[in-house]
């Protein structure tokens, strides 16, 4: 990561964009306002963004007085206009990736905004992904959108993957319940473990504790009741 990015994010002035306000997106909002940053929330759902920036959480894990009060001290705004991604410094990816009827990852989801953000990608911006997926999606499908606008990746701008293991209302391990994989061995492993439940929409066990059981929320992870 560049000195300059690094600057950005230790003094908290680095804009934070998340792309997908939903189970995963929401929480990650609220901890980042949380840890200091501005954060504008990205969605294709209209009725959702309003009812954010009415200050309505539509997530249980979120209750509605965190987005009011993230809104109050205007550290978050929520939009559907993807330009404004061009005034962001770290971007989040945490867009479906339904299970198609073959079980295989449904990735347009993931490719149409990963073009958003491409369209708008500047020097010294990192795009996390944090959808479930395949090993292999950073350098397969975001990398080569990336360079053919003439960055480069690992110098100009930076991709992570971050796969989110949110457990929907459990909070036993503090904060928003969720951990991050640290490595490709464990990416590799949670995708084996996990995927194929996950993004049908059925949680994966908690990792903190026994085993809870499968929970089906909500019933399609494109976002019904809230699809346009
Ligand atoms: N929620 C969980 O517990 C959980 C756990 C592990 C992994 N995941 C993974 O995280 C990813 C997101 O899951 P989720 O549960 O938050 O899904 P979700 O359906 O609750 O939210 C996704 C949001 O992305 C929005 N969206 C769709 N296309 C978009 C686009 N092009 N630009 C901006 N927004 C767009 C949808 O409107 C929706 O609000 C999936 O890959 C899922 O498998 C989720």
């Amino acid at each position: 990561m560049s000195e300059t990015l690094k600057r950005r994010i230790r003094t908290r002035r680095a804009k934070v964009g998340i792309l997908g306000l939903g189970y995963v997106g929401l929480p990650l909002v609220v901890e980042f306002v949380r840890a200091g940053f501005d954060v504008t929330g990205f969605d294709v759902v209209a009725s959702k963004v309003d009812a954010l920036n009415r200050g309505r959480s539509y997530i249980p894990d979120v209750p509605s007085s965190a987005v009011r009060s993230a809104l109050k001290r205007k550290r978050f705004r929520a939009t559907s206009n993807f330009d404004l991604l061009a005034g962001m410094d770290a971007v989040s990816m945490c867009v479906p990736t339904p299970l198609s009827k073959t079980r295989d990852p449904d990735m347009s989801f993931v490719e149409s905004a990963s073009r958003e953000v491409a369209a708008r990608l500047h020097r010294d911006m990192i795009v996390v992904l944090e959808s479930t997926t395949y090993p292999g999606t950073t350098r397969e499908v975001l990398a080569p959108r990336f360079q053919a606008k003439g960055v480069v990746v690992g110098r100009d701008v930076f991709l992570a993957f971050s796969p989110e293991r949110i457990d929907p209302g459990c909070w036993r391990r503090g904060g928003s319940g969720s951990g991050r994989t640290s490595s490709s061995r464990s990416r590799r492993s949670a995708w084996t473990r996990g995927t194929r439940s996950t993004a049908s929409g059925t949680r994966r066990r908690s990792s903190a504790g026994s085993p809870r059981p499968a929970r089906r929320w909500p019933p399609s992870s494109t976002g019904a009741p809230w699809t346009a």
